[in-house]
């Protein structure tokens, strides 16, 4: 089995490539990442010698590589995606391009090389906030940002190829992912760094959002289930399972560094801020997939994480990152 993963150098592509290679020995790994600001290949230094893995440099939405990439592969799992909401909120163009553009072209080639299996890894912001209860899998699309919107639009877009081509596609929509690895822009490992170096936690608005955090591994085991065992044309929300506000969640990031509270600097807030995420995991369950790691123990293993490999984060945090840095906190 080949298996064509894009966005394999980002946070959660490289937990998924190597946790294909550890998983199925018999598996070949093919990894398409444009290596944006968010592509690290040092993500994957432990893999890449490994003869069943093969990293092609390039854009998802460059269609002549695509076809050529993706002849011979069995499967297609998109990872690759502008990811980043604030990022979104200043610049939309890069969302509309990878997100919706590179998603159509990869389903065309699919389409031309009829590729078997087609994940596209989407996620739990396309349905909206919602104040109680939990999104179903049936239930519509509202995004707020142009990046959930973008992202509605390339699962929009893989139901059609499914509807009118017969393309073998399913989806997975997921809450959000914290671990190592992760790209220092998203709340956790920005305010993990932030707190190491005594800097100020930008908060924004009340601090009383609600997001439901699910860690990196469990959200690669039910990538792969679905991939695997899913239905043709389905949907699957991915939920940790673990709600939290983002407050309480800083008071424990906090607490793990052994930093002090007034470290929390509250900002403006994040404009069409979603006031809470909540999926029904249901048909995931029904499937055979639960979060196998505690949120406590997930979330105190993320920040030793972060912790000891200094050398990761801290060349990241430089460079670009204090260009965007200035332009999203600067005048908050
Ligand atoms: P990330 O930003 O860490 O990584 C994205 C990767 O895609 C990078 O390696 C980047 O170089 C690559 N990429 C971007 N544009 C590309 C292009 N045009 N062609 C090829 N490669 C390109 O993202 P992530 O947090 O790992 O998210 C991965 C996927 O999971 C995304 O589709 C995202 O929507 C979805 N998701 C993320 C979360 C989360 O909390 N991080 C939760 C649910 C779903
Ligand atoms: O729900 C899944 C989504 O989760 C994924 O699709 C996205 O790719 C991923 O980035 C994430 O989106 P969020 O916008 O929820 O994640 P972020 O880490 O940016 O923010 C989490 C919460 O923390 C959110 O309510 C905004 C808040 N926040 C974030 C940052 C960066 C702050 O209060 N201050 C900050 O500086």
């Amino acid at each position: 089995m080949r298996i064509l993963v894009t966005g394999g150098a980002g946070f959660i592509g490289s937990h998924f490539v190597r946790h294909l290679l550890r998983t199925y020995p018999e598996y070949a790994v093919v990894n398409l990442d444009k290596l944006t600001y968010a592509g690290n290949p040092a993500n994957l230094t432990d893999v890449a010698a490994d003869p069943r893995y093969r990293f092609v440099h390039g854009d998802i939405a460059d269609a002549r590589l695509v076809h050529a990439v993706m002849a011979g592969c069995d499967a297609v799992v998109n990872v690759a995606a502008e990811s980043h909401v604030d990022r979104s909120i200043q610049d939309a163009g890069a969302f509309l391009r990878t997100d919706v553009l590179g998603t159509g072209v990869l389903l065309e080639a699919a389409r031309a090389h009829r590729v078997g299996r087609y994940l596209q890894v989407s996620t739990d912001e396309v349905y909206g906030s919602i104040a109680q209860g939990a999104f179903r899998e049936t239930d519509p699309l509202r995004p707020s940002s142009p990046y959930a919107a973008a992202k509605a639009g390339g699962d929009h877009l893989v139901l059609a190829y499914w509807t009118t081509y017969d393309l073998p596609v399913v989806i997975t929509r997921a809450s959000n992912t914290f671990g190592p690895h992760q790209y220092p822009e998203k709340v956790i490992p920005l305010f993990v760094t932030n707190a190491l170096d005594d800097r100020p936690l930008p908060l924004y608005g009340d601090g009383r959002q609600v997001r439901d955090w699910l860690y990196v591994l469990d959200h690669v085991a039910a990538l792969d289930l679905v991939l695997h065992k899913g239905t043709e044309g389905e949907v699957y929300n991915v939920g940790g399972g673990h709600e939290l506000e983002n407050l309480a969640l800083t008071r424990r990031v906090l607490a793990l560094l052994g930093k002090p509270e007034d470290l929390i600097r509250p900002v403006t807030d994040r404009p069409g801020h979603d006031r809470r995420y909540a999926v029904d995991t249901g048909k995931l369950h029904a499937l055979g997939w639960q979060p196998a790691h505690a949120f406590g123990d997930a979330l105190a293993a993320t920040v030793a994480w972060y912790r000891a490999h200094e050398a990761w984060w801290r060349p990241l945090k430089s460079g670009e990152f204090q260009t965007y840095y200035a332009q999203q906190y600067g005048r908050r």
